[in-house]
């Protein structure tokens, strides 16, 4: 049997804006992982995938409108090799719709762990590309930073179009990410952005270039270890996201009982509209934040740090 897993992301700075070329700075979530597990098939022939968390089971004659079964069929394209008997398991700790790149872990853990089994496991570059073409399923246009931090497994700068850059952290950086338990599909809203920019572009292109301005900021605070400078970026981040109206009432409220918490700084994280916030923290106050945050109702708090 061969077992790979995947972890979870959450991105920093510039999601959306990341979409239309502007850089953003995105992490993994080690702490939250997708995982699967390939073992010769004995009952049946070709490759069946079981998706315990939803109680599914896929073939590949699904592949055109499953995300696991395309993965594996891409898998197989890539090798180069005839359909095998396989029995495959997959299992996420990450909550699916919720900013956190569940469907990007899910399909690198499956990629990863069924090209191992085969004998040539994918390098992250590989992997990450095909990734990617499953993501064009879950939203038309993906930017491609969420195949990329989780293939990878590190802090990156990611640009579309060019090769991710692994970034450095000054200080240790804490975060509190608290969940509004409400679930958003990531191609509703970048599509309501898209129609947004299609209708106002002058506009939309002025608010993605300012948040791409604060993701090259930020990039140099963390280099430096300034985390109050990077706090407040978060949150000018965060006003331009209520701009794109990507925002909720359960993320502000999240966001705010963070603040007022004492983090330094705190903005949704991912598509928007639900999902989660992340707060960036002092160590000191993290256990207070995570407080504020559970009281104002999250459906789950983590903590995740890059060191
Ligand atoms: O909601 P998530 O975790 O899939 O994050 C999406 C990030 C966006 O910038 C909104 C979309 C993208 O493809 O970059």
């Amino acid at each position: 049997m061969t077992t790979a897993s995947a972890p979870a992301k959450i991105i920093l700075f510039g999601e959306h804006a990341v979409v239309y070329g502007q850089p953003a700075l995105a992490a993994p979530v080690f702490g939250l992982q997708a995982t699967a597990e390939v073992k010769e098939g004995t009952d049946h022939y070709g490759v069946v995938i079981h998706a315990t968390d939803i109680n599914s089971h896929f073939s590949l004659a699904l592949a055109a409108r499953n995300a696991l079964a395309r993965t594996a069929q891409l898998v197989l394209e890539k090798l180069e090799i005839p359909e095998p008997d396989l029995d495959i398991t997959v299992t996420a700790e990450i909550p699916l719709a919720s900013g956190l790149g569940s469907g990007a872990a899910v399909s690198a853990a499956l990629a990863k762990a069924m090209s191992t089994h085969l004998g040539q496991p994918l390098p992250p570059a590989e992997l990450s590309d095909l990734v990617f073409e499953v993501e064009k399923m879950h939203h038309g246009t993906p930017s491609g930073i969420d195949n990329t931090v989780v293939c990878y497994g590190e802090p990156v700068l990611f640009v579309k179009g060019r090769t991710p850059q692994r970034f450095e952290v000054g200080a240790p950086l804490h975060f509190v990410v608290g969940d509004t338990g409400v679930k958003s599909p990531t191609r509703n809203t970048v599509g309501d952005v898209r129609r947004g920019w299609e209708g106002h572009r002058r506009q939309y292109e002025s608010w993605f270039r300012a948040i791409g301005k604060l993701a090259r900021e930020a990039h140099r605070s963390i280099r430096l270890g300034r985390t109050e400078e990077i706090g407040q970026l978060m949150n000018a981040n965060q006003a331009l996201l209520q701009s794109l109206d990507v925002s909720s009432v359960e993320l502000e409220t999240l966001i705010n009982a963070a603040r007022e918490a004492g983090a330094l700084g705190a903005k949704l994280s991912g598509g928007g509209r639900g999902g989660n916030m992340v707060a960036l923290v002092d160590s000191d106050r993290e256990a207070a934040v995570c407080e504020a945050l559970q009281r104002a109702g999250a459906a789950r708090v983590f903590t995740t740090s890059i060191e």
